[in-house]
């Protein structure tokens, strides 16, 4: 199982006081020095955190990027730009304080199908993130997206009542039926250092992209540090 570090809330700290401190660059250069997949950056549609040149300059360092991105034109055009390593597609609302549940693939699907031909034509991994709902997966297989990323935040806010199994039994069964058909699965949202070395139950998970839990803790003792327990955690 790899590691997604999402970094965006680096960048929400910067932008409150709307300077360069703390450098999203140097965090990435950290981050980089670890064993991780990619750099997770949700570009949104109102830029709360992660802005435009932000994506130019992680990716001059050599990092893959993850995209979390709405499945708008504008920011498509901006994905076809820059070729991050991988998007992931996620519902977006202008009100919410994170991304709060998974993208309904179902009702759009044509939509999709033809919003992610030109970025796999450009060589660039799709993902879209889910609710693990079966419906929902047979959708994304219409899509003909490359990967899913289950929405772990049922399980996450299960976990802390100390009622998670059903949540989990959810997420192994959609993760299932995913890898039946041929997708390949990651989760995230709402994984922590206590909960997620219960991600090891789900058979074939290839990522996970953790952000809120790994910026809180590098708060009190460093970026590098923060990443690589979270590393030890997975492995
Ligand atoms: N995956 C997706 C698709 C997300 O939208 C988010 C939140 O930005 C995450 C993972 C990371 O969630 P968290 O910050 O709770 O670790």
């Amino acid at each position: 199982m790899k590691l997604g570090v999402n970094i965006d809330h680096i960048a929400t700290l910067r932008n409150a006081r709307g300077g360069v401190e703390p450098n999203l660059i140097e965090a990435a250069r950290i981050a980089l020095k670890e064993d991780i997949l990619a750099l997770t950056m949700h570009l949104r549609e109102d830029r709360r955190h992660i802005k435009d040149e932000d994506l130019y300059e992680v990716k001059k360092l050599g990092a893959k990027i993850n995209l979390e991105m709405a499945a708008t034109q504008e920011i498509q055009k901006i994905a076809l730009d820059l070729i991050p390593y991988s998007v992931c597609l996620v519902p977006e609302k202008r009100q919410e304080i994170t991304t709060e549940g998974g993208l309904d693939v179902l009702s759009q699907k044509d939509y999709l199908k033809e919003f992610i031909k030109p970025l796999k034509e450009k060589g660039i991994l799709v993902s879209l993130f889910i609710d693990a709902d079966i419906e929902q997966i047979e959708a994304a297989k219409y899509v003909g997206t490359d990967y899913i990323e289950l929405h772990t935040g049922c399980f996450a806010n299960a976990f802390e009542k100390n009622d998670f199994k059903n949540e989990l039994d959810k997420l192994k069964k959609a993760a299932k039926h995913a890898q039946n058909l041929d997708i390949k699965v990651n989760a995230g949202h709402g994984l922590n250092y206590d909960n997620v070395y219960l991600m090891k139950e789900i058979d074939g998970l290839c990522e996970l992209n953790i952000g809120h839990s790994i910026i809180s803790k590098s708060i009190f003792i460093g970026l590098k540090d923060a990443i690589s327990q979270m590393l030890d955690l997975i492995k």
